[in-house]
């Protein structure tokens, strides 16, 4: 079997589509900076498609290609490396080539035929995967080298975890004929930002743009290192104030992670000027209503300033939530996480639907904040659509 026949007869092995997993190894250069390629079958979007994980040194990184377009990938591959071990659900090929393409080909019979796993092997908990390592977690000092997730940040791997599949399961939400635009307010280290970007383009494949938004300009910096290090090339972050950030006419999804007091405030509504159709948001310390509360026939709570934090935290998400229902979401508030991990579980989800409030639901909002002598940020910030 020469070269070019061994390339036909792998190529024309893959059109069966019952690869079960591949290795492509063995660099013809030393200094070749990617060490070795897993090949894995996926179905995205009902496409089925080939996931290559490049394994470099110290990280790895993920690409999707349609099978149809594999074949010029293949070609690129078998200019860098010399080995191919792949295992398709009845028999096992190793392939070897000489410095000059001279091929050995070897094959055996499976005993018991494998079967194809098309989905992303993960397991049902977490949509990332706690055993498996990530660069952008690595990077962010989440995992170790070898990919473990350290103690200490347990917690934040659970929470974005957890908002992912609150992301998950507003896909149907987001637009499908066009690139999704998603914004991250308050973003910080950009955990979440980074999350969210990993699971939806590169396990999801889905054609989408993100922006991160804080106001602290090294972690900026560093956050755009490390999306620019991984090749992250729909992932930007920028230094500013939510309050001053009017670049944009529409967007698709807004989120929010403990962004601090009204910063949630400010997200929500230029997420509703813009448009969001969806708006994921778990708030934290709530103190715009904890100094405006003046209610006596409530002292016998507020008198105990820790119930007053609490009361004016909850009383602030109710009034966010029904906000935005004026305003024609569809909104709930759910727990966000177990509340041994985070005091801060409450999460605001708000799909838009355009559904006009009813009079009685106006009246009902405005005997509450009245009683309250709340003025929140909000209500003025969208004050041209209630
Ligand atoms: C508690 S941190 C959360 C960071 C990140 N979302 C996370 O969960 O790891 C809150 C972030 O909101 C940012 N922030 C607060 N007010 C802001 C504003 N007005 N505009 C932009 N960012 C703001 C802070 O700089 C901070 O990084």
């Amino acid at each position: 079997m020469n070269f070019e026949q061994m390339k036909a007869e792998f190529l024309a092995l893959l059109q069966e589509k019952t690869l079960v997993q591949a290795t492509i190894s063995q660099p013809r250069q030393k200094s070749n900076e990617i060490k070795r390629v897993k090949l894995k079958p996926i179905e995205l979007r009902g496409v089925y498609t080939i996931q290559l994980e490049y394994q470099y040194e110290r990280i790895l990184q993920h690409e999707n290609i349609a099978l149809a377009d594999f074949a010029e990938q293949f070609d690129k591959l078998l200019e860098q490396f010399r080995q191919i071990h792949a295992q398709f659900t009845s028999q096992n090929i190793q392939i070897q080539l000489s410095k000059k393409n001279k091929v050995l080909w070897k094959s055996d019979q499976q005993a018991t035929p494998k079967q194809v796993n098309l989905s992303h092997n993960r397991k049902k908990q977490y949509l990332l995967d706690d055993s498996k390592a990530y660069p952008f977690l690595i990077r962010l000092g989440v995992q170790t080298e070898d990919g473990h997730v350290k103690k200490q940040k347990y917690d934040k791997f659970k929470q974005i975890n957890r908002f992912v599949e609150f992301i998950d399961d507003s896909l149907s939400y987001l637009p499908k004929d066009r690139t999704i635009r998603i914004l991250d307010f308050g973003s910080g280290k950009s955990y979440l930002t980074f999350a969210l970007y990993h699971y939806l383009k590169i396990e999801k494949g889905l054609d989408i743009r993100v922006t991160g938004l804080d106001l602290k300009k090294e972690v900026i910096e560093e956050c755009n290192r490390i999306s620019q290090d991984l090749g992250y090339e729909d992932l930007e972050f920028l230094v500013g104030d939510i309050n001053d950030y009017n670049d944009e006419t529409a967007v698709d999804m807004v989120v929010t992670l403990h962004a601090c007091d009204v910063a949630t405030d400010m997200a929500l509504a230029r997420a509703v000027k813009w448009g969001a159709k969806v708006i994921l948001s778990v708030p934290c310390c709530q103190h715009e209503l904890n100094r405006q509360l003046d209610t006596p026939a409530l002292d016998v709570m507020l008198q105990h300033g820790l119930i007053r934090e609490r009361f004016a935290s909850l009383a602030t998400d109710s009034i966010r939530a029904e906000l935005l229902s004026l305003v024609g979401y569809d909104t709930q508030l759910l727990e966000f996480i177990d509340i041994e991990n985070t005091p801060k579980n409450v999460l605001i989800r708000a799909y838009f639907t355009g559904k006009k409030p009813s009079e009685a639901q106006r009246a009902r909002y405005d005997a509450f904040v009245t009683l309250l002598n709340a003025k929140p940020f909000l209500q003025n910030e969208l004050q041209n659509l209630l």
